[in-house]
């Protein structure tokens, strides 16, 4: 699709010209998130306003062209990629903390206010919205919302739909409506604020949030306990849980990573097959008794060594650590990449161990490497595969062990993600996982969308394989299915 001139100058007129583009460079850019996959789009806008993006989509609307929304572009999948070109709207300037109430525990924020500023902004209060997404630093509320991300806190907390109290949506045929409430409870009806939670801009735009806050802890300690066997580590998880005993974290990394981050930024992380970074927070006394309660669970659980660390620099050292696995992976063979295929499953807790085990037979079976880390407590998996991005041949191998894998979650009664989201990248094996919900997914699109401009063809409108739209110079491999 190529945008007339004349649209183009109808766009500009509603946001500026300065938030309109349709430069190579730009179109360029705004073709990627951090996914494999890349498409340009047909022009760039950067909406200030609910009243501009509602104008946007009325125009989209109108002309048929496709919208697709976009925070910080950290998503892994593809959901911000456009692949029908047409618009991508950058909801980034959309960025103003509208309210903090916290004596009625909730906030209103703009959909592209990133994580981590609005932490900061409920800091003095002592209160935090608590995910902690790996990409907190540039992830957006909305994108958030959009993907029901989360990420290292969840096991305690939850994830963004647990926060999600009411929402301000722009549909696809430009009405703005508001979901939810400003309450705490709502039995008002349908919970249709929980219905735009992982919709992947395929049912509107989502430019208000309301969240739910909490109370942030009064103190934290961590244990860091290494195993000479991964499934070890993944029963160290599982038996913590039983204690019964919630960590507010629980950060899980096979050996792989384990060399990876050692290389990449000199961790000095014990150099075993996994390792285990457990994270209690609450009450100081509290605190002190979860943590001799860890120690002995990890012992328990055959752990070589443990390090237990109450001090705040340490603590940052080894979450820092943790957090810089996915870029780390990428440094560790010369010719090798990590991609983001298979890359965020989640199972019961207690199948863990089974499901690491599984995942590195399979990488062996199957000759590639793969990394698994995550957030284990919650179920939730990471597995990054190391390949030569520009061999068909590793794509096609790589592509095999995906579905290897997510047929050993499904059949473990897992889900084929967790947090990041379906995109492209898991599209098929969403509709694998859950073969009696996408037609009804796709009668509310049709519903909302009937035009089918927001976002088309990505979640249960994917046809084809993954390995297709590549950022990388190799063919598309999408038809070899
Ligand atoms: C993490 C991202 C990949 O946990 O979800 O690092
Ligand atoms: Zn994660």
């Amino acid at each position: 699709m190529n945008i007339k001139e004349e649209l183009v100058s109808e766009i500009a007129s509603i946001v500026g010209e300065d938030n309109c583009s349709t430069r190579i460079a730009d179109l360029y850019t705004y073709g990627f998130d951090s996914s494999i996959h890349h498409h340009d789009p047909d022009v760039v806008v950067r909406p200030r306003s609910t009243s501009e993006v509602a104008q946007l989509v009325s125009l989209a609307a109108r002309e048929g062209i496709p919208v697709v929304p976009r925070g910080g572009g950290t998503g892994l999948c593809g959901a911000a990629v456009p692949i029908h070109g047409g618009m991508v709207m950058d909801l980034t300037r959309m960025d103003v903390i509208k309210e903090v109430r916290v004596n009625d525990l909730y906030c209103v924020v703009q959909a592209g206010v990133v994580y981590d500023r609005l932490n900061e902004a409920l800091a003095p209060y002592r209160f935090f919205f608590p995910p902690t997404p790996g990409s907190g630093e540039a992830c957006t509320i909305g994108g958030m919302v959009a993907t029901n991300a989360s990420g290292m806190r969840a096991v305690k907390y939850g994830a963004t739909r647990d926060y999600v109290l009411g929402l301000e949506v722009v549909l696809a045929d430009g009405s703005i409506i508001h979901v939810g409430t400003n309450t705490i409870k709502n039995s008002s009806g349908y919970q249709l604020e929980r219905l735009f939670v992982g919709s992947e801009g395929t049912l509107g735009v989502i430019t208000e949030v309301t969240l739910k806050v909490a109370p942030r802890p009064k103190s934290s300690a961590m244990v860091l306990a290494a195993f000479d066997r991964l499934e070890d580590a993944g029963a160290c998880v599982s038996n913590l849980i039983s204690v019964p005993l919630i960590p507010s974290a629980t950060e899980l990394m096979d050996d792989i990573c384990i060399r990876a981050v050692n290389k990449a930024v000199r961790a000095g992380l014990p150099d075993v097959q996994a390792i285990c970074m457990i994270e209690v927070d609450g009450e100081p006394d509290i605190v002190s008794k979860e943590l001799r309660t860890v120690e002995e669970v990890a012992r328990r659980s055959g752990a070589s060594t443990v390090q237990v660390s109450e001090d705040a620099k340490q603590m940052a050292r080894w979450t820092s650590a943790r957090k810089s696995v996915m870029s780390a992976l990428s440094r560790l063979g010369d010719d090798l990449v990590s991609v983001s295929l298979a890359d965020d499953m989640a199972v019961p807790i207690s199948r863990i161990p089974e499901a690491v085990v599984a995942f590195h037979r399979i990488a062996e079976e199957n000759h590639v490497i793969v990394g698994t880390y995550g957030h284990a407590a919650d179920g939730n998996l990471h597995t990054k595969m190391l390949l030569d991005p520009c061999s068909e041949e590793a794509w096609r191998r790589g592509e095999r062990a995906v579905g290897q894998i997510f047929d050993t979650v499904i059949s473990l009664g897992g889900t084929v993600t967790g947090e990041h989201g379906v995109g492209m990248s898991k599209a098929p094996y969403m509709m694998r996982e859950r073969p009696d919900a996408w037609g009804t997914m796709m009668k509310l699109k049709k519903a909302l969308d009937p035009q089918n401009i927001m976002n088309p063809g990505k979640l249960m409108q994917w046809e084809g394989g993954i390995i297709c739209h590549l950022r990388y110079p190799c063919p598309d491999l999408s038809s070899s299915r």
